[in-house]
């Protein structure tokens, strides 16, 4: 196919949703009768060009001798640091060449959406071979395909990813597959390197899992010291949202820990090249031959990805369940099977399934960037342009946006309207607002109110401003919550303050640093930051490097943030807490209780409750270091934001 007879209903694979589970079916068909394709040689005259960007043995091999295997021809760059990539040609250029010289392009790159960026500027079919920490649909289709020749129905089957599920993209695109099938998923992780966030949502919101901690002393022959985490559709309680492990919940899962059987541990190896030196240190899961000896593990089958580094016993090497070899074998049938699949379909002009997903593009030239540095929508501005979905959007949540690329998400804290030129930090009171600018693509959103106002928006004007605390009732209100945290902790040992970012984090410190004064001891501080960075939780005292991930297993921990208003910021900072590590205890302390809820949490400990309305805004402004301005918590409310356009205040407002 030529590049002028490029169509809308061009296929790429880039995520595993990009197919359905029908499709996957039928892929799954093709393959079991690889053998007549070879016969057939249905790509006689297509040709096929690889571009790896990273090493790779089996998926970029496989990839060609599939091609070969089919008839078509493969045209290849040794290695891509040795292509015009190295003078500094962008992915788009490159992607634009390349598609007049083959018919489909097989990509692996180490940043996180370059696939998708070079599958928007080519004119043939891309198909992602692994992008950065994202994912690899390929690598998935194997898995999915190994699995059910071993263990046949994916249906009910559970599954236990081990090892580095935070950078390991063969993970991701293998669990959104697993829930798509019906399979259980139970996490394994070592300590840092947890399922991300982003990911974990995608399975509650698009698949209906919702995630328990198991107490799965089982899974204690093959890993110590790691915390595993059942993934599954429906469950009835909604463990996230018990800020107390309870007896009767523990015995619970244990019931339920002890009636799974473990079909597969799926092992995977710490992505060095993805770690910052120094960080995620400690133990590493790995499969010993104990395992091997376990009765309940007489059926589990071992899968990896490889390459393998030292996570597998070479005993397993020669056991029937160690079924690797055979896993990276069937990469070749699987991927003739993909490239007839996708050459079918794009000459029946059949074009993807329709997903209907509002998109968010910013009407100024430069919109939000990403909060992913290793996104390509931060390293190659020029290759793609900067979308967003738009996630909790109803009644009373944040505005989340997710990157189209990387699938990172962010929670928008200042918006602007293009007609007006003003700009407010965004809270609930503009959801019915901030919805008519987004339909009218007025919508602007900032990373901070320097780009606003250096893009010529000034900040609304306020009315109704009142100080509801001031600088010595949020001290006094410090020092009480204090107190009381002391009081109620049944071993200070273990205690620990866990700040939200921004603002939590600076009261935790504060908490932290009162009781300390109470007890002449240091407590631990730690931050969680719920949307965005890389880093979900850190510690912010007693600061080692060599410290390693901080330690949640069996703590007290107290969440502290400054406004508790709808209550999901808590609920998705316990999902967060839950999934690193299982503490003892978590309990909730908010500096300002608003009163309105919509997830069942309460704060054990509150500095004030002000019930307020929707159309208020409350915020809370704390000095972060000791000199500068009191701390104050105001009340306001902003002027008719849809039609405003009267003179801007004196004081831009702050975000939260
Ligand atoms: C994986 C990859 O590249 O993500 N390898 C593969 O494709 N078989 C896993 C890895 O590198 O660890």
């Amino acid at each position: 196919m030529s590049a002028s007879e490029h169509t809308d209903t061009m296929r790429h694979v880039i995520s595993i949703t990009d197919l359905t589970n029908a499709e996957i079916e039928e892929i799954f068909a093709l393959a079991d009768d690889a053998e007549s394709l070879r016969k057939e040689k249905p790509a006689r005259d297509h040709i096929m060009a690889t571009l790896f960007y990273e090493p790779s043995t089996r998926t970029r091999l496989s990839f060609e001798s599939a091609m070969h295997r089919l008839g078509g021809g493969v045209i290849s760059c040794a290695d891509m640091r040795a292509s015009s990539a190295a003078k500094g040609e962008s992915l788009a250029d490159t992607a634009k060449v390349v598609s007049s010289y083959a018919d489909v392009l097989v990509v692996r790159h180490p940043w996180d959406g370059a696939v998708r960026a070079m599958a928007e500027h080519a004119d043939v079919s891309v198909i992602n071979a692994g992008d950065g920490r994202h994912e690899h649909p390929t690598q998935t289709l194997c898995d999915l395909y190994t699995l059910r020749k071993e263990k046949g129905e994916l249906k009910g089957l559970t599954v236990v990813v081990c090892g580095d599920l935070k950078n390991g993209r063969t993970i991701h695109s293998l669990v959104y597959a697993l829930a798509r099938f019906g399979a259980n998923v139970v996490t394994l992780a070592a300590a840092g390197m947890e399922l991300p966030q982003y990911v974990v949502e995608r399975m509650e919101s698009a698949y209906g899992y919702s995630l328990s901690p198991l107490v799965a002393n089982d899974l204690g022959a093959v890993v110590s010291e790691t915390d595993a985490l059942y993934l599954t559709p429906k469950q009835p309680h909604q463990l996230a949202l018990f800020t107390q492990m309870d007896s009767a919940i523990q015995l619970r899962l244990s019931t339920l820990a002890s009636n799974l059987r473990y079909d597969a541990f799926y092992m995977t190896r710490k992505q060095k090249e993805r770690i910052k030196e120094g960080a995620n240190g400690g133990n590493y899961p790995t499969i010993g031959d104990e395992f091997l000896k376990e009765k309940r593990f007489k059926d589990t089958v071992v899968m990896h990805p490889l390459p393998r580094v030292d996570e597998l016993a070479p005993e397993l090497d020669r056991d029937k369940r160690g079924i690797y070899f055979k896993q990276a074998a069937y990469g070749v049938p699987v991927r003739m099977a993909l490239l007839k699949f996708l050459s079918d379909r794009n000459q029946a002009k059949a074009g993807a399934p329709v997903t209907h997903v509002s998109l968010y593009q910013s009407p100024e030239p430069s919109g939000p960037h990403c909060v992913n540095a290793n996104c390509v929508t931060v390293a190659e501005t020029g290759s793609a342009r900067r979308r967003y979905e738009i996630l909790a959007g109803g009644p009373g949540g944040a505005l989340i946006l997710s990157c189209v690329y990387c699938d990172y998400r962010f929670k928008v804290q200042l918006v602007g309207d293009l007609k007006t030129k003003r700009y407010c930090a965004y809270d609930i009171s503009l959801r019915a607002t901030v919805g008519e600018w987004l339909e009218k693509n007025q919508l602007a959103v900032f990373n901070s109110i320097k780009e606003a106002e250096e893009l010529g928006y000034e900040p609304y004007k306020i009315s109704g401003l009142r100080i509801v605390m001031d600088n010595l009732e949020i001290q006094a209100a410090v020092e009480s919550m204090s107190r009381d945290i002391l009081a109620e902790c049944q071993d200070t040992d273990g205690l620990l303050l866990l700040g939200v970012r921004t603002q939590g984090s600076v009261l935790a410190r504060r908490i932290a640093a009162q009781m300390a004064k109470q007890k002449k001891r240091k407590y631990e501080v730690g931050e969680i930051d719920i949307y965005g960075s890389d880093e979900e939780i850190r510690r912010i005292s007693l600061a080692d490097p060599d410290a390693g991930p901080l330690n949640l297993r069996d703590r007290e921990i107290v969440l502290v943030d400054d406004v508790i208003y709808t209550g999901r910021t808590i609920k998705d900072a316990l999902s967060i807490i839950f999934r690193s590590g299982r503490p003892k205890r978590v309990r909730l302390a908010a500096l300002i209780d608003r009163g309105h809820r919509e997830v069942p949490v309460k704060p054990n400990f509150v500095g004030k409750h002000i019930p307020s309305s929707e159309r208020e805004r409350v915020r809370v402004k704390l000095r972060a270091t000791e000199q500068g301005e009191n701390d104050e918590a105001v009340i306001y409310s902003i002027i008719n934001p849809s039609e405003s356009a009267s003179a801007p205040a004196n004081t831009p407002l702050q975000s939260s």
